[in-house]
């Protein structure tokens, strides 16, 4: 399969207002359209409890969750925050549809927006694929990148901004690393772009040179092979899986020894700031990227991410639909 390129992808997801019809990655957007993101996820956040709230902005709508890939967060976060705005979901299991049979992925679309869907969440392995999607699809129909290969993550990028923004404070002020696996992230992408937009003070990408792609440089981005020197000072340390899945070669040293340099864990904590936020995409490897007193610590946000999610998707599911309907006029 032949997927275009992240521009084309960044020009894709906005109707002529410049308003999201679809959310295909965090890239090309500009402040404002991120900080709308974040401000609609806040209005689906109670001030006061903190718990998100119900709100029926997408009744009567369909919205079908089509995974591709596993998923824990994602595809059940999307579920919860679709239910929460009233929309019918329904959850393709893509093992036992038709495709299997030999029905082509467009034949499969083109049949399931005869079933009145609305919005497809898609995640897929191979990046650029919610990009095709959104270009085979009827205008009626948003496309909801939920993870596409190593390309983009946009909703976890988000609900990490939000995460970031309800805890640590201004982006202004903010020195954040990312830890790591980053030559495999789509995440890492995703908040780099977001990150740099909505105006960190300093980005950092901390991991073996194996697993640091060139040309982050070229983002604005500080490339760093050591933990002491990368979490200095940093207010925020973002740890990613090693997404063995997606390796060709041998890139790491073993586990054990990844775990001794990059292993984000109290010890190297020390390095930086005293009241430094621990935050992690999930699912976590205990003992190999962080160390369990760390992930369920005191500073550990871990668990705030998945919540602020169901805020962050109830926001895209809903300026989608918004941007849709502009389009359908
Ligand atoms: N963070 C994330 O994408 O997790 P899942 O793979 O469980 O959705």
């Amino acid at each position: 399969m032949h997927f275009s390129s992240a521009h084309e992808a960044s020009r894709l997801q906005l109707n002529a207002q410049g308003q999201l019809r679809h959310f295909l990655t965090t890239e090309g957007l500009s402040r404002a359209q991120l900080t709308e993101i974040l401000d609609t996820a806040e209005g689906f956040i109670d001030p006061v409890s903190g718990a998100i709230v119900n709100r029926p902005l997408l009744a009567g709508r369909t919205v079908m969750n089509l995974f591709f890939e596993a998923s824990t967060r994602t595809r059940t976060t999307f579920e919860v925050a679709a239910k929460r705005l009233s929309a019918d979901v329904l959850n393709i299991d893509i093992s036992k549809s038709s495709t299997s049979k030999g029905e082509t992925l467009r034949d499969m679309l083109w049949n399931l927006e005869a079933m009145t869907a609305d919005i497809f969440v898609v995640r897929h392995g191979d990046s650029g694929a919610a990009h095709f999607i959104a270009g085979q699809v009827t205008p009626q129909v948003a496309v909801i990148n939920a993870g596409d290969g190593r390309h983009a993550h946009p909703t976890q990028a988000m609900l990490d901004m939000l995460t970031i923004r309800r805890h640590a404070g201004a982006f202004e002020n903010l020195v954040v690393a990312i830890i790591g696996d980053i030559r495999h992230s789509r995440v890492a992408r995703s908040e780099i772009h977001a990150l740099q937009t909505l105006g960190a003070k300093e980005i950092r990408v901390i991991g073996p040179r194996t697993l640091l792609p060139k040309g982050f440089e070229l983002m604005g981005v500080q490339l760093c092979e050591n933990m002491e020197t990368g979490l200095r000072d940093v207010d925020v340390a973002i740890a990613l899986r090693i997404q063995n899945e997606r390796m060709d070669s041998a890139l790491l040293p073993g586990a054990e020894e990844f775990y001794s340099l990059y292993g984000l864990t109290r010890d190297k904590l020390k390095h930086a700031k005293p009241d430094v936020f621990v935050m992690h995409p999930g699912p976590i490897n205990r003992g190999v990227e962080i160390e369990s007193e760390v992930a369920d610590g005191a500073q550990s946000l871990i668990l705030k991410q998945v919540n602020y999610g169901i805020a962050v998707r109830m926001a895209v599911l809903t300026l989608a639909m918004q941007g849709q309907l502009a389009v359908r006029g």
